[in-house]
Order: structure tokens, then sequence, then C-alpha cells
């Protein structure tokens, strides 16, 4: 098996509409613990959201789309509790079952919808911050495009789309760590798809053009970051 080029023939288990639902919200409820320790928010929060959120100066409005579980948003949510900040946190995905799992999960930190960018934007919802955890290795090109432009035209701030860095070195290693966690989930053959379908930075500023920047927050990581173009 080669990780020279992206895999995207690879089908994650998860994106099965007929897949296991008892597995899913497994796997879903499971996303909490291996997005602590992969994911590199709680250093993106440090370094990008706490500085911005507490540059305005007046009550925030963050979304996180494509929130699956709502662990991600839910820990920011926390974090920013913590700092004093006054943000209204949102999550949005289109799949019903991961809204269910991010309901029972935050509600209290939160607010989740099940919806997409599109019916966000049609609805004339704006947030300061957009952010994504994830998502982008699922989209195909033309995803990818409406994706990325419509979290700009959703933001009136920041845009922060991080994901898994393809590597051999990542995937050996998540190969041995999940051990513990994958037991009755789909983490182990999804977690190894998502980085054999998962971008290079330079590929990954390749597909997305200007203004996308593309940088590395943490080990195995990449974050795309752009202004946000909405109006108001
Ligand atoms: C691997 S999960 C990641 C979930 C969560 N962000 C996390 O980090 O645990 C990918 C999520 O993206 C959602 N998704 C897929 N395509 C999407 C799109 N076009 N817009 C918004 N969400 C999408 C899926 O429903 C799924 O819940």
């Amino acid at each position: 098996m080669s990780l020279a080029t992206r895999d995207t023939t690879l089908r994650e288990l998860m994106d099965d509409p007929a897949c296991d639902p008892e597995l899913l919200r497994a796997t879903l409820r499971r996303f909490d613990t291996i997005n602590r320790l992969v994911s590199g928010w709680g250093r993106v929060y440090r370094s990008r959201i706490r500085p911005y959120l507490a540059s305005l100066d007046r009550p925030a409005r963050v979304l996180d789309l494509g929130c699956g579980g709502g662990d991600v948003v839910t820990h920011l949510a926390r974090h920013a509790a913590r700092d004093g900040l006054d943000v209204e946190w949102v999550g949005a995905d289109p799949d019903p079952r991961a809204i269910e799992v991010a309901i029972a999960r935050g509600a209290w930190r939160a607010r989740f919808a099940c919806t997409d960018s599109t019916a966000l934007l049609d609805a004339g919802e704006r947030f300061d911050l957009v952010l994504s955890n994830h998502v982008l290795h699922h989209l195909t090109p033309t995803e990818l495009t409406r994706f990325a432009d419509e979290s700009r035209r959703l933001s009136r701030g920041l845009v922060l789309h991080g994901d898994i860095e393809r590597g051999r070195t990542a995937y050996a290693l998540y190969a041995i760590g999940i051990t513990p966690f994958a037991p009755g989930t789909f983490l182990r053959t999804d977690g190894l798809r998502s980085i054999r379908r998962s971008y290079r930075g330079g590929e990954l500023a390749a597909s997305l053009g200007q203004p996308w920047r593309v940088v590395r927050p943490a080990w195995f990581r990449v974050l795309a970051e752009a202004t946000g173009c909405a109006d108001d």
C-alpha cells in the first residue's frame, strides 16, 4: 500500500447511510477521545480562536460545520467559558444520527442543528468564526469547493478547517494507537481510510486555491485558514 497519493476510491464505513446504527453511535461518541488526542484544537484555540474572539470585544457566534457528535464545539465552548468569552456556539451536520449524539453530549453548551452550509446561508445565518474538523477529506472536489466557498460566505471573520495530514508515520502510529479505543466502533477501519484519503498540506492548498492558506498547527495536522466574506 502506498501513501504517495490520496486514495479517493476508499469510502468510510460511517459514510454508508445503511451502516450499523449502534456502531455509528459508538464511533461518534468515541470521537471525543480521539479528537482530544490527535486533532490539535486546544493549540488552535490558544493561538487563533481565543485571541480573535477576545479581540471582538462583543458577543460572538461560532459555527462547527460537519460537527458529527459535537465534541469539538463542546470542548471549545468549555474553554471559552473558562476564559470568560461570551460566545454562541452552533454545531451543524446534515446527518441526523450525528446530531442525535451531539445533542445528547452537549446541548447545554451548544445549539445543534441538522442542516448544511447551503441551508444556513439561505436562512441568513452569519457567524464570526466558521470551523470544521475532519470533514475536508470526506468531500469530492466539487463538494470541497462548495464547502470552502460557503463556509467563507457564512463568516464575517475567520474560517478554520482542520484535518489529518496523510503520511506513513501518522498511518503507522494510528494503526497501533487506536487498538484500545477501536472495539465496537468503526474507528480502526475509518481512521486508516481517512488517513489514506486525506491531503498533504501542499495538495490541500492547491485544491483550495486563493485566498486559502494551509499551515501545520501540530504533528500530522493541516489547517486551512481564510477570512470570511459575509456581508455584515
Ligand atoms: C469524520 S466526521 C467528523 C465529525 C466531527 N467534525 C469530528 O471531528 O468528530 C465527518 C462529518 O462530516 C459531515 N459532512 C459530510 N459532508 C458534509 C458537508 N458537505 N457539510 C457538512 N458536513 C458534512 C458528516 O455528516 C460527518 O458527520
